[in-house]
C-alpha cells in the first residue's frame, strides 16, 4: 500500500482556490456566506490562529448545501477543513491556502427535543451550552460537560469524541450519540439519525465518524441522548495527601445514597497554587500546601442531603487520612468559585505562554506509579522541568502542562514525549484521552499506535476519501509511511513526518 492521495500541493499561495470554484460555492450557499480575504480573517480564531489560513470560510445552512459544496470541492480537488467552535486543542481545524474552511456555525438549530423520549436532534453547529440550556427547560441534560461549553459545538465534540467531567459516569461523546448524519467525500449523505439506544442492524458505522475529526466525512446533524438533570447539586473541595486518598474519596462519593457523583476533578498542588493565586482564592480550612486537591460535585433531590453526605464522605476520609482537609460550598457563588479554579486553565498560559501540554489517560490503579515515573524523568530531561497536573481523576484523564514557554526545542520535545508516552499503551492507557489527534498529535499516534491499527485506519481513510480532501493531514498524514515498515523507535533514525514535530508537541 502506498501513501494517501495528495491531490494538490497545498502549502503555496499559487495554489489558491480558483475564483470559478469560489463562485460555484457562492451560488450554493449565498454570497454573504462565503467570506474571503480580510473578511475571513476577521472571524474569531478561537484557540488557533492558523484556523482561517485558508482565507475562505464557507458557512452552509443545510446538509444539502454541505453536500453540494463537497461535490464542487471533489470535482476540483479542493480540500475541506470543517470547523465548529474553533476551540479544539490539537490543531484539528487549522487550514492552509488552497483549502476551504467549512464552518458549521449556521447549522445551529435544535431541531427536536422530546422530553419523554429524552433525545435531542441538533445541527452540528449547536453549542454544548445551547443544548444544555434547552434541555434544562425540561429538567434534562446532555450528560456531557466541559469547560469550553460556550464555544464547543456538538459536531466538533462528536468529531473529537469529546470527554469532559462526566465521562467516568456517562461515557464520552461516543456514548451520548444515538445517531448522526454526515456528508461523505463523494457528496453522498450518510443518514443514520436513529433515536434509539438499541440498534444492531449491521455495522454501526456512525462510530467511524465519531472521533474522526472530519477526516472521513462532515458530521451535519446529531441525535443526542439526554438524561434527567438533578434538582439540586452540591460541591466540595478536599485537600488530600495522595492519589490513593483521592481515589478512596471518589469511591466513597460514588456510594452516595443522597444522590450521585457528577464530577471528580483533581488538581495537583502546583496547579492549584497557581489557580488560587490568580483568582485570589484562599480558605483557612483548606491550606494550599497539600499534595492534591479534589473537587467533587454531587447531584440529587435535596441540597441539604447532598451537603450532609459530603460531611459523611469527609469524616470517613479523615478517619483514614487524618491530614485531609475540606470545604463544602454553601452558596452557588462559592460553588462557582471552586469550579473556576479548575476550569479557568488560562492562568497556566498566562504564566507560561504556549506551554507544552499533554492529555493522557492512565488506568486508575497505575496513576501513582505513572506520576512517580514521569516526575524525576522530566527533571532529568532539563533541570527544573516540571508538570502542572490536573484532570478528570475518576476516569484517569490527566492534563499535563509543562512549566515552560513553548515551543520546546525538537530534541527536548521528543525526550518529553518519550517520558510521558512510554508504556502508556502497555499499561492500558492512551496518549490522547479527549482532545484528539488533529495536526499536533500525528507524530505521537504514529510512534505509539499498534501498526495493525494504523494500517486499518489508513485503509478506512482510503475507502471513504480516496482523494484525501476531507481535512487532510489531520489524524493521519497524507504522505503515510507507516504501512511500509515496522514502527520506528520514539527517537533515533526512524522515518520523519513532513510535519514539524516540535510544533506537534506544543500549544495544546
Ligand atoms: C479541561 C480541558 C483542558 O479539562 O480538557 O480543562
Ligand atoms: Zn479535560
Amino acid at each position: 500500500m502506498t501513501g494517501l492521495a495528495s491531490p494538490r500541493q497545498m502549502n503555496s499561495t499559487d495554489q489558491a482556490v480558483p475564483p470559478s470554484v469560489i463562485n460555484a460555492i457562492r451560488d450554493v450557499v449565498g454570497a454573504a456566506n462565503v467570506r474571503t480575504g480580510e473578511d475571513a480573517g476577521a472571524i474569531d480564531l478561537g484557540s488557533n490562529g492558523a484556523d482561517c489560513s485558508a482565507g475562505i470560510v464557507v458557512a452552509p445552512l443545510s446538509t444539502a448545501e454541505v453536500a453540494a459544496v463537497v461535490r464542487i470541492c471533489r470535482q476540483n480537488e479542493i480540500p475541506i477543513v470543517p470547523q465548529g467552535g474553533r476551540t479544539g486543542l490539537v490543531g484539528g481545524s487549522v487550514s492552509r491556502p488552497g483549502e476551504i474552511v467549512l464552518s458549521m456555525m449556521r447549522m445551529n438549530r435544535i431541531e427536536r427535543l422530546d422530553p419523554l423520549e429524552r433525545v435531542a436532534v441538533v445541527g452540528a453547529g449547536v453549542t454544548l451550552e445551547a443544548l444544555q440550556t434547552a434541555a434544562l427547560e425540561h429538567r434534562l441534560e446532555p450528560g456531557i460537560d466541559l469547560a469550553a461549553r460556550g464555544s464547543a459545538t456538538i459536531g466538533g465534540m462528536v468529531s473529537t469524541n469529546a470527554g469532559g467531567v462526566m465521562a467516568f459516569r456517562n461515557g464520552v461523546m461516543r456514548h451520548r450519540v444515538l445517531g448522526l448524519e454526515a456528508v461523505l467525500a463523494d457528496g453522498s449523505v450518510y443518514s443514520d439519525l436513529t433515536r434509539v439506544v438499541k440498534n444492531s442492524a449491521g455495522y454501526d458505522l456512525k462510530h467511524l465518524f465519531i472521533g474522526a475529526e472530519g477526516t472521513l466525512g462532515i458530521v451535519t446533524r446529531v441525535a443526542v441522548k439526554l438524561d434527567p438533570s438533578p434538582r439540586a447539586t452540591a460541591t466540595a473541595l478536599f485537600g488530600l495527601p495522595s492519589v490513593e486518598a483521592a481515589l478512596r474519596t471518589i469511591r466513597l462519593a460514588l456510594e452516595s445514597d443522597a444522590g450521585h457523583l457528577r464530577a471528580a476533578e483533581a488538581m495537583w498542588t502546583s496547579y492549584f497554587g497557581l489557580a488560587a493565586a490568580a483568582h485570589e482564592w484562599s480558605e483557612p480550612s483548606v491550606p494550599l500546601d497539600q499534595p492534591l486537591f479534589l473537587l467533587l460535585s454531587l447531584g440529587g433531590a435535596h441540597e441539604n442531603a447532598l451537603r450532609e453526605d459530603f460531611e459523611r464522605i469527609y469524616l470517613e476520609t479523615v478517619q483514614q487520612y487524618p491530614e485531609a482537609t475540606g470545604i463544602i460550598a454553601d452558596s452557588r457563588r462559592q460553588e462557582d468559585e471552586l469550579w473556576r479554579l479548575r476550569e479557568d486553565t488560562s492562568v497556566l498560559y498566562r504564566a507560561h505562554p504556549q506551554a507544552p501540554s499533554f492529555d493522557v489517560s492512565v488506568p486508575l490503579s497505575e496513576i501513582p506509579a505513572y506520576l512517580d515515573r514521569i516526575l524525576p524523568r522530566l527533571a532529568a530531561v532539563e533541570p527544573g522541568l516540571a508538570p502542572y497536573v490536573f484532570g478528570h481523576l475518576a476516569d484517569g484523564n490527566l492534563h499535563i502542562i509543562l512549566n515552560r514557554k513553548g515551543p520546546l526545542a525538537p530534541d527536548v520535545a521528543e525526550a518529553v514525549e518519550r517520558v510521558l508516552y512510554q508504556q502508556l499503551r502497555e499499561i492500558g492507557g492512551s496518549f490522547s484521552a479527549e482532545h484528539g489527534v488533529g495536526s499536533k498529535r500525528i507524530h505521537s499516534l504514529l510512534t505509539t499506535a499498534d501498526p495493525t491499527k494504523l494500517d486499518a485506519m489508513e485503509r478506512v481513510k482510503r475507502a471513504l476519501d480516496e482523494q484525501s480532501i476531507m481535512n487532510p493531514d489531520k489524524v493521519l498524514p497524507r504522505d503515510a509511511w507507516f504501512v511500509r515498515s515496522s514502527r520506528p523507535p520514539l527517537s533515533g533514525n526512524g522515518h520523519r513526518l513532513s510535519l514539524n514535530n516540535a510544533s506537534d508537541l506544543n500549544d495544546e
